[in-house]
């Protein structure tokens, strides 16, 4: 039996980017190793500001982009055994994707409960279409839905939330052991944010299924996770159990992220990272973060720092415990 969940190792993922002569290209996903044990379920939220490479990860765990070089592996079968035309619908079965955009989720040319009955009917959940009411009923009715409110309808005749909560029952038509939500309360009303988040809790419960939510909201992600992954520039650069990161916030990009919280609902601004600072960022030699890092010193600025682990599961990537005093 395999110890972990979820188990990422060495994952990296190069983009070319530029012209083909004077083109450079960048680690959107540099040496990622995560695990997540498998004795419970979990939700582990990926953090990190625009261009930090969450949504290259999301994308390479539902094999949606092949990685570089490194391994996942989920209940420790390697992805790339799912690659395999025979295997794709056992995947289909584990792992399951929520999107940011609900609308763009849903054709706005078919009712929404096609989708719930095409995946519980060609997935091989149910035989019969009867079978399939009975279980969507079922799901409906966990995300907070009825049956008879959704059957029939097209997508612009829900709300965002309505129709994320869609999303969320079509993702979990398959029992998965793994979703995978990139920033899915992005475009839902700042006021239902919440809610949705509290609905990631009480599935994971009720349904043994463990999220990976990518999020640009903090005050929800540290709310709801088990684990934190903070990215910036490609890079893992603090992992852990959430308690012991938000008792301990130990990367000083951490420490600066945790400042804003207190401010709810508070994002980063897109307009701050100017796409040239991104590049050079991405080349920099050394740590990444060391340029807006108040405690850089020089070897910050000529090394890549080490990973360290602080306590059972809580690594960072700094030189800071290395017994460099920064
Ligand atoms: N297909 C691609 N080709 C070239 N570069 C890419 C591609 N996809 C992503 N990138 C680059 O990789 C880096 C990481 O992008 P990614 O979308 O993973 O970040 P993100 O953390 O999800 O950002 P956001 O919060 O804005 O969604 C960025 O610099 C982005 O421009
Ligand atoms: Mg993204």
């Amino acid at each position: 039996m395999a110890d972990y969940m979820l188990e990422i190792k060495n994952l990296t993922r190069r983009f070319k980017i530029g012209g083909m002569i004077l083109g450079k290209s960048i680690l959107a996903v540099d040496d990622v190793s995560i695990s997540l044990p498998k004795d419970k379920t979990w939700i582990m939220s990926v953090v990190g500001e625009s261009g930090s490479g969450k949504t290259t990860l999301a994308r390479m765990i539902l094999k949606l982009l092949e990685p570089s070089s490194g391994k996942i592996f989920i209940d420790g079968i390697p992805l790339s055994y799912y690659s395999k035309k025979d295997h794709r619908k056992e995947f289909y079965k584990k792992v399951q994707p929520i999107f940011q955009n609900p609308f763009s989720t849903f054709s706005m040319r078919k009712t929404v409960d096609t989708y719930l009955y095409e995946t519980a009917l060609n997935l091989d959940i149910a035989r019969t279409r009867d079978e399939a009411t009975e279980h969507i009923r079922d799901i409906l009715h966990s995300v907070g839905l009825e049956f008879e409110q959704v059957t029939g309808k097209y997508p612009n005749q829900f709300s965002g939330g309505e129709l994320q909560r869609i999303s969320i029952a079509r993702a979990l038509i398959t029992k998965p052991a793994l979703i995978i939500a990139d920033e899915p309360v992005a475009m839902i009303d700042a006021s239902l944010r919440m809610n949705i988040v509290n609905l990631f809790k009480k599935l994971r419960n009720e349904f043994n299924v463990n999220f990976v939510y990518v999020t640009h909201d903090l005050s929800t992600a540290y709310y709801v996770s088990d684990f934190i992954a903070t990215m910036y520039r490609g890079n893992l650069i603090e992992f852990g159990p959430a308690k012991e990161l938000l008792s301990r916030p130990s990367h000083p990009y951490t420490e600066l992220l945790l400042d804003s919280i207190p401010k709810v609902g508070v994002k980063w601004d897109r307009e701050i990272i100017l796409p040239d600072i991104e590049t050079k960022e991405y080349s920099a030699k050394g740590c990444k973060f060391a340029a807006r890092c108040q405690y850089a010193k020089d070897v910050c600025h000529k090394n890549s720092p080490p990973v360290t682990t602080l306590e059972e599961g809580h690594k960072i990537l700094c030189f800071k415990y290395c017994g460099y005093k920064i």
